[in-house]
């Protein structure tokens, strides 16, 4: 399916609800209460996304729909101003051939063109808002997912953010967590919380030679597992091995589409690093303090630019996620304490069990377990830096 919409999102940009109004509750027509009948405008884009976009499934579309909520929202600068960028407002959907050209957003054109069609669709519903939502109902198809909280009214971006405002993997732990506490203040612990997104997570463009390299085992599931595998000993690559910002994995063995996983230097760099490394073993099998953890820091992220007073909570519109896999981390076969990697002394690591089997796991390239997983790829304005919009 193609669409080629870039000609109208100004015009829906400036019909995009802007502003909240005041309180008003309301019963929309499925039953669901909420304070305002803003609200009930997001139930059918939820479904809309779910049918269109989402088939369902905590897959490719999913993960990059989750990544696309940070890109957007960390786009913001207390030391630059405000015209550095707006923060969570919509602005890579608005400005699409822009922010997702800068390099730290490769990959981001597919996100970005799977929901612009969504603004001609839902024309009331803001860039800002949709970006937001569309993250918050992609991961209630990931087991183990916090219920997001959900804030509407985002008014639509006027302007890009400037590029150099994405954390980078080969950065530094200290210019990362200057960067998060520039963008909004994060603490450490925060920083942290939100790389819980990384157990639903696949880098197709950190080795040029792998597509969808998963940072954990069970890149399909809310679960601590990415935790628990950036504490393991690394022993190879899964592709090439001298790639930017890129360590080597405990994991790397692969079998045609099923790659070996890939870890991020800047993951391992807060797993170690004395600042975060006793909250990142902190989430080793601890689901409920991870996802809410996790939920706490989103509900920052999201309305980074706003202030919530403006906004009007819609929470109840977002979608029971799916439940929680137990065990929520385990080692993988043929890995045990003895390979793990600590950094973190003062606090006691979890009892884990190991998953069987005599090999080294591989880690299956679709949630089916098949190798031909299916994903929606909508043609639109944005392009992946160099021209490849491939994933
Ligand atoms: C230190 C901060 C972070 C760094 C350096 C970082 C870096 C990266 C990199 C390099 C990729 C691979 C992109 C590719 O090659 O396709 C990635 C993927 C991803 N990131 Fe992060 N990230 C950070 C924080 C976050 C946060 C805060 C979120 C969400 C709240 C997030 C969500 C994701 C997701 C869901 C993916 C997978 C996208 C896909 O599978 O297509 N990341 N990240």
């Amino acid at each position: 399916m193609a669409f080629k919409l870039w000609s109208i999102v100004s015009l829906v940009a400036l019909a995009a609800v802007a502003s909240a109004a005041p309180s008003r509750r309301t019963v929309c027509s499925d039953g669901t209460v909420v304070p305002d009948s803003v609200c009930c405008e997001f139930i059918p884009l939820a479904e809309a996304l779910q049918t269109q976009v989402l088939m369902g499934d905590c897959g490719e579309d999913a993960h990059e729909l989750l990544r696309l909520t940070f890109h957007d929202a960390i786009a913001i600068s207390r030391s630059q101003g405000r015209a550095a960028g707006g923060g969570a407002d919509g602005s890579m959907l608005i400005f699409p051939t822009v922010e997702p050209a800068f390099f730290a957003n490769l990959g981001i054109a597919d996100s970005v063109n799977n929901l612009i069609p969504f603004l001609s669709q839902f024309p009331k519903i803001s860039a800002g808002d949709l970006v937001q939502f569309a993250g918050a109902v992609a991961i209630t198809n990931c087991p183990g997912a916090p219920q997001l909280e959900f804030l509407a009214g985002r008014p639509n971006a006027t302007a890009p953010a400037v590029d150099g405002l994405i954390p980078e993997p080969q950065d530094s732990i200290t210019d990362i967590l200057n960067r998060f506490d520039d963008a909004g203040g994060f603490t450490p612990f925060e920083v942290v919380s939100l790389l819980a997104s990384h157990t639903v997570a696949r880098a197709d463009h950190v080795d040029p030679t792998l597509d969808a390299a998963p940072f954990d085992s069970t890149p399909f599931t809310f679960d601590t597992q990415i935790f628990l595998d950036v504490l393991l000993k690394g022993t190879g690559f899964p592709g090439l091995g001298n790639n930017t910002g890129e360590v080597s994995s405990p994991l790397p063995l692969t079998n045609g589409t099923d790659v070996g996983e890939l870890r991020l230097q800047s993951d391992f760099g807060l797993a170690h690093d004395e600042r975060t490394a006793c909250f990142w073993q902190g989430f080793v099998d601890k689901q409920d303090f991870m996802a809410s953890s996790f939920k706490a820091a989103m509900a920052k992220l999201a309305v980074l630019g706003h202030n919530t007073n403006d906004l009007v909570d819609c929470s109840a519109v977002v979608p029971q996620p799916k439940p929680a896999v137990v065990p929520s981390a385990a080692f993988p076969a043929t890995k045990s304490a003895a390979d793990l990697e600590l950094s973190c002394n003062s606090e006691r690591f979890p009892t884990l069990t190991t998953d069987p089997g005599t090999q080294e796991t591989l880690i299956p390239h679709c949630s089916d377990g098949s190798m031909d997983c299916e994903s929606v790829q909508f043609d639109g304005p944005a392009t992946n830096f160099g021209g490849d919009d491939d994933s």
